[in-house]
């Protein structure tokens, strides 16, 4: 437990025990054919691995990866998977195309508004959204699963936070992301948490701060390093963690306000609409 192994994910995945892991975040390559996609900022480009391949091949190693994970995930584990929606040559690469291939039950599509993003040409209105997929492993057949904590589930589908900007890999993701995903799972139990494509480290740092255990994989020595030390600065980030804590606190869960008659599905006529918290929303009902 607690480590860091370098390799190839498929192969690496393939030495690991089957449902034996609670949950898992990820964000892989995204096949962005490291082209020119505009004229103010450079590409991400990894230290060895490359992100250039057909998008054919692409998808399949996507697949195989997505239902290795599936694998070796405990039934009713979860794995968050981040991606966005691609063009090449005009036509829409939605990574619905792969994930409906995969072993897992889609649970849902999150929005992750990001505010601001490095590409910037005119073919389409800017594009500042991320998807996150929240994958499940069913227990026997029972697809629906087990329902969130209120104070989890009031977060919405849409995730408002900026892009992390200090990190040195050319693509993390900040760790507000992984914090979320797990905390929003596991909650207060304790368990393993894996990330196969883990760069700098981001979700193994979620997974320490919040007291789990973890395993990370990627193909490059250099961004192991780079994890490793992330690790060792953990207790620098207590206030992200605090922060992101925070949000997940609600005054009364679903059942409290359907017995209360506070939640009836229905706005109520309101001179002033308060959109700024979930709490001020959940009053207009
Ligand atoms: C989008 S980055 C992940 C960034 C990470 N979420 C973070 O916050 O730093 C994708 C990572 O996948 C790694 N990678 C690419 N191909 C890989 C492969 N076949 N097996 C394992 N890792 C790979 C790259 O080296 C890169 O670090």
């Amino acid at each position: 437990m607690n480590k860091i192994i370098q390799g190839d994910a498929l192969e690496i995945l393939k030495s690991i025990t089957d449902n034996s892991i609670d949950m898992g975040v990820t964000s892989p390559p995204y096949n962005k054919q490291e082209n020119k996609k505009g004229w103010l900022v450079r590409n991400v480009k990894y230290d060895i691995a490359s992100d250039k391949q057909s998008e054919e091949d692409y998808q399949e190693k996507q697949v195989a990866v997505l239902n290795e994970l599936w694998r070796v995930i405990k039934e009713g584990g979860s794995f968050f998977y981040n991606h966005k929606t691609r063009w090449e040559q005009g036509k829409m690469l939605h990574p619905y195309e792969w994930l409906n291939k995969t072993k897992w039950t889609l649970r849902q599509e999150i929005i992750w508004d990001r505010m601001i993003a490095a590409n910037i040409r005119g073919w389409r209105f800017w594009q500042t959204d991320e998807r996150i997929y929240w994958l499940y492993k069913p227990k026997k057949d029972h697809k629906i699963g087990k329902e969130l904590l209120s104070k989890h589930a009031l977060l919405t589908s849409i995730w408002r936070f900026p892009p992390e900007r200090k990190n040195l890999h050319p693509a993390p993701f900040p760790l507000t992301l992984p914090l979320r995903c797990i905390y929003s799972i596991l909650d207060e139990s304790k368990g393993t948490v894996i990330d196969p494509y883990v760069g700098s480290g981001t979700t193994l740092v979620a997974a320490k701060l919040l007291g789990h255990n973890y395993i990370g994989i990627d193909i490059s020595p250099e961004y192991i390093k780079m994890s490793q030390e992330f690790l060792k600065k953990t207790n620098a980030y207590g206030s992200i963690l605090e922060q992101e804590l925070s949000k997940h606190k609600v005054s009364m869960t679903f059942e409290e306000r359907k017995k209360s008659g506070k939640f009836v599905g229905k706005f109520k006529t309101a001179s002033k609409l308060d959109f700024s918290t979930t709490e001020s929303i959940l009053s207009l009902f």
